[in-house]
């Protein structure tokens, strides 16, 4: 079974970058090169492009802010803490991820296990010692499995995309912010002030997020007794919050832990983002080493 999404993960926020003379590549940390295309031939998350894609890019952002309202979000929690869909291994929803194919992402065509696996295997590349980083790459998109009929099936809006707070204003560096004027949030004086429900400092954790798969990725892990650090935890559930990562914005609701955090999921990010590639991965050949760090991280069976 091949399940197709039609709307993207992730949104333009990076300018076009120039291909270079020789090779397509930039470098990261510690020298893993990455693309600076696409597998095709387009620079990453360029949403700018004139063309049915983008159309419907901004179809999905436009849905998504209408829907993503504070008392959805609850709704949502309070029915996928219960993690009674499911009982398996991380490895087991690995490889029924690899049923998806993002069709929409237009930086990827390779299954999602590809994906996983590139960009574990790029970060233990550059940070060999930070085994938890390489399970925690392996991982972070795992929620995407509400997308399939025994989650309920999630529209697209419910599932990827950027992330952003609810309860509080939305920032204007949230792409296609416009969409937000017809949130009913938008007009809820509690909701719709820098601060709204939050104190300055709280912290991200008693920060409500929309609703999508980093969240729903953060509470499995964490609900199953993960013995990952911080660190790792911050990185699933904040992966898809550019407005933070990329634009900088709410840093007032962090505290200092976040601060700490947010270095590891910057580090992050530019392998999420970058290593989405054509460069096949030997998933036989490296299986017995995430096996491993599975173990060490994780028990044999999860409640989903
Ligand atoms: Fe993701
Ligand atoms: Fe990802």
């Amino acid at each position: 079974m091949t399940i197709v999404i039609e709307q993207p993960e992730l949104d333009l926020q990076v300018e076009n970058k120039k291909i270079p003379n020789d090779e397509n590549e930039v470098v990261l940390d510690g020298g893993f090169k990455a693309p600076e295309i696409n597998a095709f031939g387009q620079c990453f998350r360029d949403y700018h492009i004139e063309n049915e894609r983008q159309k419907a890019v901004e179809e999905f952002y436009r849905v998504n802010h209408i829907n993503q309202t504070y008392d959805y979000v609850k709704k949502m929690r309070d029915e996928y803490e219960k993690l009674d869909k499911t009982e398996m291994s991380i490895w087991e929803c690995c490889e029924l991820l690899n049923e998806v194919v993002d069709d929409s992402d237009p930086d990827l065509d390779e299954p999602q296990i590809e994906h996983l696996l590139q960009t574990a295997e790029a970060i233990r590349k550059d940070h060999p010692n930070q085994d938890w980083l390489h399970l925690t790459a392996l991982i972070h998109d795992l929620g995407k499995v509400l997308l399939l009929p025994s989650w309920g099936q999630l529209a697209q809006w419910a599932v990827v995309g950027d992330t952003f707070p609810l309860g509080c204003a939305f920032d204007e560096s949230i792409v296609h912010h416009k969409y937000f004027k017809e949130n009913p949030d938008w007009k809820n004086p509690a909701y719709n002030t820098k601060n709204g429900i939050y104190q300055e400092g709280c912290g991200l954790e008693n920060v409500v997020m929309s609703w999508g798969h980093d969240d729903y990725m953060y509470l499995v892990a964490k609900e199953n007794g993960t013995t990952l650090p911080s660190a790792a935890l911050f990185i699933i559930r904040y992966h898809s919050f550019y407005p933070l990562h990329r634009a900088g914005a709410y840093t007032h609701l962090m505290n200092e832990e976040d601060k700490e955090n947010l270095k590891w999921l910057q580090i992050f990010n530019k392998y999420d983002l970058y290593s989405k590639s054509k460069v096949r991965i030997d998933v036989e050949k490296v299986k017995p080493y995430y096996l491993s760090l599975i173990e060490k991280y994780f028990p044999a069976k999860l409640k989903w």
